[in-house]
């Protein structure tokens, strides 16, 4: 087999600073059933408009779900927006070959945004100047009612205090991570990485061709500022697969217990489990994975790693995804079906 290795990816003042992932955006066939899945998923909303909801989280980010009646009656991911990091920055991003640039005057928020088609039929958004939301000082909660630090065996500083919780929502914080499973994964990367400042935390090569490189686990570099572990994962497609499409999308909730009573919660209300609640092995996140009212495959994520400009990327051959949880279900890594894009 021919060497397909990632090259060596370093961020540099030329390209693009990306500050954050902020929001994607999805086309589903009936809203008002996925409007149904986002509340028992933990979305509140910003904004319902005519064919389209902003759904937020309690982070900075005015919306971080944008759901938009399909026309043709296909579910269709339209693309992750990255806030940049300053005006300049989105007036870098705004000269790209290919960048089109439109106003979000009337979504919640404001601001500009600038749209990339790529040759993939997938799409890539820059937003800058969007007002952000106010954060409450405490994690708001659906679930808790009272909780103080954990009890450990050596060491307990809860004293004389309860854990109190009930059922409910895992409430959102911010969207988390997004990835794709790229047919041409070594031109896609290039353009991003090339023209982005995403950097690889680590890079997985193939069980039987170590000059294989197979999937890529990115962070965006702020230099000696600590960002998470992974906001873009990029995965190179098997042969059979002859177009991109998105694996899944990921949003953070608070803590353990919030996934867990958050599982529940899903379950009760009838929804699907795609695979959790385990601890993943890179990035580390604490995960549980559903399908939404479309298909798509959505996950709720806690206590990710987060590194910096001084952590080394890691190359290794791919492992096992998970130290514990229950066993990966074999389609996994499958395009949901119906999905488009
Ligand atoms: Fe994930």
């Amino acid at each position: 087999m021919p060497d397909m290795l990632i090259p060596p990816i370093t961020n540099d003042p030329s390209k693009v600073q990306l500050a954050r992932i902020s929001h994607v955006y999805f086309e589903h066939h009936d809203l008002d059933k996925f409007r149904e899945f986002a509340k028992d998923f933990g979305f509140a909303e910003a904004e319902v408009a005519k064919d389209c909801i902003y759904f937020r989280g309690y982070g900075v980010d005015p919306y971080v779900y944008v759901a938009t009646k399909s026309k043709d009656g296909k579910p269709r991911f339209l693309g992750p927006a990255f806030v940049a990091a300053s005006e300049e920055e989105f007036q870098k991003a705004s000269s790209i070959k290919g960048a089109k640039v439109m106003d979000l005057g009337s979504a919640p928020g404001g601001g500009k945004i600038v749209t990339f088609s790529r040759p993939d039929d997938t799409f890539f958004h820059v937003v800058y100047g969007q007002e952000e939301r106010v954060m409450s000082k405490e994690e708001p909660s659906a679930t808790h009612e009272q909780q103080g630090a954990f009890n450990k065996p050596f060491n307990k500083p809860r004293l004389g205090k309860f854990q109190r919780y009930h059922p409910g929502p895992a409430l959102v914080h911010k969207l988390g991570h997004f990835g794709y499973v790229v047919p041409e994964f070594d031109q896609e990367l290039e353009w991003y990485t090339s023209n982005f400042n995403f950097v690889p935390s680590d890079i997985l090569y193939h069980w039987d061709f170590s000059n294989i490189d197979v999937l890529t686990f990115m962070h965006l570099d702020l230099g000696e500022e600590y960002s998470d572990h992974h906001c873009f994962f990029m995965q190179r497609a098997e042969p059979h697969v002859k177009k991109t499409f998105v694996h899944h999308t990921s949003y953070e909730v608070a803590d353990f217990d919030t996934q867990l009573l958050g599982h529940d919660w899903l379950a009760k209300k009838g929804w699907e489990s795609v695979w959790g609640v385990g601890r993943h092995v890179l990035g580390s996140q604490i995960f549980d994975y559903w399908r939404d009212s479309s298909g798509f495959k959505i996950e709720h994520y806690t206590d990710g790693d987060v590194v910096n400009t001084h952590i080394p990327t890691k190359r290794d051959v791919v492992g096992p995804f998970s130290v514990w949880g229950p066993e990966v279900p074999k389609d996994f890594g499958d395009k949901s079906l119906e999905t488009t894009g």
